[in-house]
Order: structure tokens, then C-alpha cells, then sequence
């Protein structure tokens, strides 16, 4: 089978720079067209830089890099410095990227993309805020049902939030552009807190990251080994959740993952619930089912197969 093509929309991120790694190291699977940045984990210049530090990192410097929104679409942008430190991507220690970023504003590079790829050829990979994506769809809505899949990391359920006690961070960062990409005909997979808190980086996991003995390898045990700090801190977790790599092992082999066809809407008008994902989870609202919403992850085989695909970088 060929490989599938994607735009991974991203906000690096140490879990952001796994799921960028674990997308490059499996070409016979997925083939990136372009990875676009966004606001959210820290500021544009730096996404915009992270997302170069790990192509390189990769030993891929012929990915193409854009830049895209530098703030939500009717918010002022809240980071999370908290979580993934002042770089963003906090833990090793990296150089800067030497590869350029492209002229294109992000937007116009997956608008281009989807218009340039037959329809149903293209898959979006929204790891961040929803930003660049919704902006994509107000600019030129017919390129909305050229989209193949959506495959995000966003939104929660029985987890609920992990920003605010209602909403994920992706999400509640710009809610407004979570609700046009939730309201898309685009067919939508959702990797919500349920099924990212249980792809934990517990220590045997971690010490074999660093096994691998490779840049790449250290390099993810010294990011997990930051990251989990906010989540051991909150939750008591035994350790780093990898939100975004979720999305990327779902491509690859999505048998680890399972879930429910469901409505999912999103709150743009309470404060108080912000951002939240109201995932019809038991069916009690009669509202149309949008979205695949992930429950489960078989964690052992998702970094079995995470760590396969990193010795090879
Ligand atoms: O809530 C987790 C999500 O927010 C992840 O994508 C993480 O990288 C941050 O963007
Ligand atoms: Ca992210």
C-alpha cells in the first residue's frame, strides 16, 4: 500500500517533536508533504524554530517548514511554558536549525496542498491548536472536502481538562477554530486525554529510548524526562504522556488504538467551559455522530513500535 500523504500542524513540544520523529522514520507508511507551525505550546518564532530543530535532529533537512497564526483566531494566546519549559522543547540540549523556513504562510501551503493532491489524498495532522487549520477552511472552504482525514491530538471526556478543569490545552488555546474544524464534513479522528494519559513514558520506556544509544534516542529520553514533570505533579502519572506521537502510531498501525463514532461539539460561549470537548460518549444527545473518538491505546505495543521506528533515525 502507499504511503500516506500528510501536513502535520504542529506547536513543538517535546510530544509534538516525538510524533514529528516517529512520522520520518516510517517512510513506507506515512510521507509528510509539509509540517506547518503553529501558536500554542510557546510563541510562533519558536515553534516555527522547534519544528526545524527536529526535522534536523532526524537527519531530514529536505522537510519543508512553515509558519503559520501567531495567535488564536478571536483569543489572546496562552502558552505552556509550565509544561514544556521556555524553548519549548526544554529536556537536551539542541543546536539551532540551519534549514530555512519556507516563504509561504502556512495557510496558503495546506489551502495549495489540498487543491494540488486529487481529493481524498491528503491527511491533516493537527498536533496543536486548531488555528492554521480553521484558517485554512474560512480562506478557501472548498478544500474541505478535499480533505482526506483529520487525525487530531485534542479534547478530553472522562479525563476532562488538563488547562482548565474542563478543557484540553489544544483545544481551549482557540476554541473557535476547534468548532469550524469540528463542524467540517472532513472525516475526523480524535486522540483525546482518555487515550493519551495511558501512552505513559514510564521509566523501563524511557531507559530504553536511551538504550538506542543514538542523538535520537537520548534526545527523547532527555524530552520525556522534562516533560513528565507537570503530569506527575497533577496527576501522579508514572510518567510523561505522549499526546501527540498518538496520532502518528495511529497512521501506522491503527489496531493499537480504539474507540467510538460520536458527536463532539465544542463550548465557544461559557467561560467557564471553554474550549470543552462535549463528547457524546453514550449516546444520549441525538446529535449526528462526527468524529472516531479514541478511548484505548495497547500502551506496550504503541512504544514497541515507537521505539522500532526511532533506532532507525
Ligand atoms: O494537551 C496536550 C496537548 O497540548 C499536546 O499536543 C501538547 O503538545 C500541547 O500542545
Ligand atoms: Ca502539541
Amino acid at each position: 500500500m502507499s504511503a500516506r500523504k500528510i501536513i502535520i500542524d504542529t506547536d513543538p513540544g517535546q510530544d509534538d517533536a516525538v510524533a514529528i520523529l516517529l512520522a520520518l522514520a516510517s517512510p513506507e507508511e506515512i510521507e509528510v508533504l509539509g509540517i506547518t507551525a503553529v501558536a500554542g505550546n510557546v510563541p510562533l518564532p519558536l515553534t516555527s524554530k522547534n519544528a526545524r530543530i527536529v526535522c534536523e535532529l532526524a537527519g531530514k533537512h529536505d522537510v519543508k517548514v512553515y509558519a503559520g497564526c501567531d495567535r488564536p483566531l478571536g483569543r489572546d494566546l496562552v502558552t505552556a511554558e509550565h509544561v514544556h519549559g521556555k524553548t519549548g522543547l526544554d529536556g537536551p540540549v539542541l543546536p539551532d536549525p540551519q534549514m530555512p523556513l519556507q516563504e509561504q504562510h502556512a495557510v496558503d501551503f495546506i489551502i495549495d496542498t489540498l487543491r494540488a493532491h486529487k481529493p481524498g489524498t491528503v491527511t491533516l495532522c493537527p498536533l496543536g491548536p486548531l488555528t492554521n487549520i480553521a484558517m485554512a477552511f474560512e480562506k478557501a472552504p472548498d478544500i474541505m472536502d478535499r480533505v482526506q482525514e483529520i487525525v487530531l491530538m485534542g479534547g478530553a471526556y472522562f479525563e476532562v481538562g488538563n488547562i482548565t478543569p474542563a478543557a484540553e490545552f489544544n483545544i481551549y488555546v482557540d476554541p473557535q477554530a476547534a468548532h469550524i474544524v469540528f463542524k467540517s464534513p472532513a472525516p475526523k479522528v480524535v486522540m483525546p486525554l482518555d487515550v493519551t494519559h495511558k501512552a505513559l513514558v514510564t521509566k523501563p520506556r524511557n531507559d530504553a529510548f536511551r538504550a538506542l544509544g543514538t542523538k535520537v534516542g537520548i534526545a527523547v529520553a532527555e524530552m520525556t524526562d522534562f516533560f513528565e514533570r507537570f503530569d506527575k505533579e497533577k496527576y501522579g502519572s508514572n510518567g510523561a504522556p505522549l499526546h501527540d506521537p498518538c496520532v502518528t502510531a495511529y497512521l501506522i498501525k491503527p489496531e493499537l488504538f480504539s474507540g467510538r463514532y460520536i458527536n463532539v461539539e465544542i463550548e465557544t460561549h461559557s467561560e467557564l467551559t471553554m474550549g470543552m470537548t462535549v463528547a457524546d460518549w453514550w449516546g444520549v444527545s441525538g446529535r449526528e455522530a462526527n468524529a472516531l473518538f479514541i478511548g484505548d491505546v495497547d500502551a506496550d505495543g504503541f512504544f514497541d513500535l515507537l521505539t522500532e521506528r526511532l533506532a532507525r533515525l
